[in-house]
């Protein structure tokens, strides 16, 4: 299922025409030439898709919030039941003031902070996944101040390399998450140095944009032969952490991670054993479900090739000059006329700003309309202020009633944080 559709030939979302949408954010802000619009119900359908594969684990989904952190999205993932996986206290702060209770947060990052281990312990997260055994005495500091015992899960490097982009893989050898399996049998095997800690938990995070269960599975292996060890270290497991990494795949409209087929097989290796679960799934739940849609700017013939300029640029969407990501891009009202090639590009003073240097689309003129298509994850999420440019206006869409759930940041916001405050030296 898409949030998109062409309806007589024009892009709807969530049963809602995106020019429409546009149309009407423009007389809320006659400025706006790009906005994110996320179709809510699509969520929510996600989200309950998702719990219902793993029914039978009873985990806590912990919707991870890095994906995207607005707060209609949060209430969405919240009102069907999913908790929140945090990786600062801004996103624990988020979490909680869109109604998720703390004992079904999850707090990952593998440079804890003072800050994020008093909010743990005080507030009674669900459970803090560790990056390193000395952040152990970190979080016992702060735990020792609560009567409840604080739950962590030890993030353990798997070795286990995966497809796709090295940036969005993190359990090869060679990256920064994770402690070996060798330390973490240790620390659990000595688990009365930290007597306000509850550490019985295992962390598995293999990367991002699996499209294949083959990586999370072998990583579920792991999982089973590091319990077993650990039992037989007179220190048993209570609870696994499988993380995140559900993908999509952005060239076309159905293929995807096979939630139901993985799910069904983690439900049957873990029958029988005396686990409790956690996962973490951020894309998978809303990339879906964002478009950008932009105005374009200008449409430039050079050395027989069509740029069209759009106005959002690599500081509203990252993903493309980061990763070399391909989204779909589609006019959203497409004129008559064959599609031809387009080198799609942004605004922004950097090479990089390019979105899609081998489109296929129809004719395109200065104030036509394109969207990006799946970027309901990582999108605004990651987007910036570079080159003096405010993000973008987010417009959620819910039972066909179109809301703006976030303005769009005007040129004099840019000088909200500006001061002249003498500091005392
Ligand atoms: N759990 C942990 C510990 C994570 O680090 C992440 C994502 C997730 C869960 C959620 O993963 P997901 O289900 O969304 O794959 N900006 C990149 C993706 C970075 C992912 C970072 N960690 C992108 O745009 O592709």
């Amino acid at each position: 299922m898409t949030a998109n559709a062409s309806v007589g030939g024009e892009l709807h979302v969530g049963g809602v025409s995106v020019d429409r949408a546009f149309d009407a954010l423009r007389r809320l802000e006659p400025g706006a030439s790009a906005c994110y619009l996320y179709d809510l119900d699509q969520v929510a359908e996600r989200a309950r898709r998702f719990q219902s594969a793993f029914a039978e684990l009873q985990p806590l989904v912990a919707y991870a919030l890095k994906a995207n952190s607005l707060p209609a999205i949060l209430r969405v993932a919240r009102e069907q039941g999913l908790g929140a996986e945090a990786g600062s206290v801004g996103e624990l702060e988020l979490a909680r003031a869109a109604g998720v209770p703390p004992g079904q947060t999850i707090l990952n990052g593998n440079g804890r902070t003072e800050a994020e281990a008093e909010w743990a312990a005080r507030a009674g997260v669900h459970s803090v996944n560790a990056d390193h055994i000395d952040e152990l005495d970190l979080l016992q500091t702060h735990a020792a101040r609560e009567t409840a015992p604080l739950r962590v899960a030890l993030r353990v490097n798997p070795g286990i390399p995966t497809p796709g982009h090295r940036y969005v893989a993190t359990g090869h050898e060679d990256a920064k998450f994770g402690v070996s399996a060798e330390d973490a049998l240790a620390a659990w095997a000595a688990r009365a140095r930290w007597p306000h800690l509850r550490l019985d938990g295992l962390h598995l995070h293999v990367g991002s944009q699996l499209l294949e269960p083959g990586p999370i599975e072998r990583a579920l292996e792991i999982a089973f032969e590091l319990a077993v060890e650990a039992a037989q270290r007179g220190s048993p497991l209570g609870l696994v952490n499988l993380g995140g990494g559900f993908g999509v795949d952005y060239s076309s409209a159905q293929a995807e991670f096979p939630i139901e087929t993985h799910a069904a097989r983690l439900v049957a290796e873990a029958a029988g054993r005396e686990l409790e679960w956690v996962l973490e799934p951020g894309r998978w739940l809303v990339a879906r479900s964002g478009v950008l849609i932009s105005e374009v700017l200008w449409v430039k013939q050079r050395a027989g090739r069509r740029f069209v300029v759009l106005a959002a640029g690599m500081n509203d969407l990252l993903r493309p000059a980061l990763y070399h990501a391909r989204h779909r891009i589609v006019a959203v009202r497409p004129r008559e006329g064959a599609p031809e090639p387009a080198s799609v590009v942004g605004p922004v003073c950097e090479s990089a700003d390019v979105f899609d240097a081998d489109a296929l689309l129809p004719p395109l003129r200065r104030g036509d309309r394109v969207a990006i298509l799946d970027v309901g994850a990582y999108g605004a999420s990651m987007a910036s202020n570079y080159n003096g440019r405010g993000r973008l206006a987010e417009l959620v869409i819910a039972g066909g009633a179109l809301r703006r759930a976030r303005a769009g940041e005007q040129p004099a916001d840019l000088l909200e944080r500006t001061s002249d405050d003498v500091l005392d030296l």
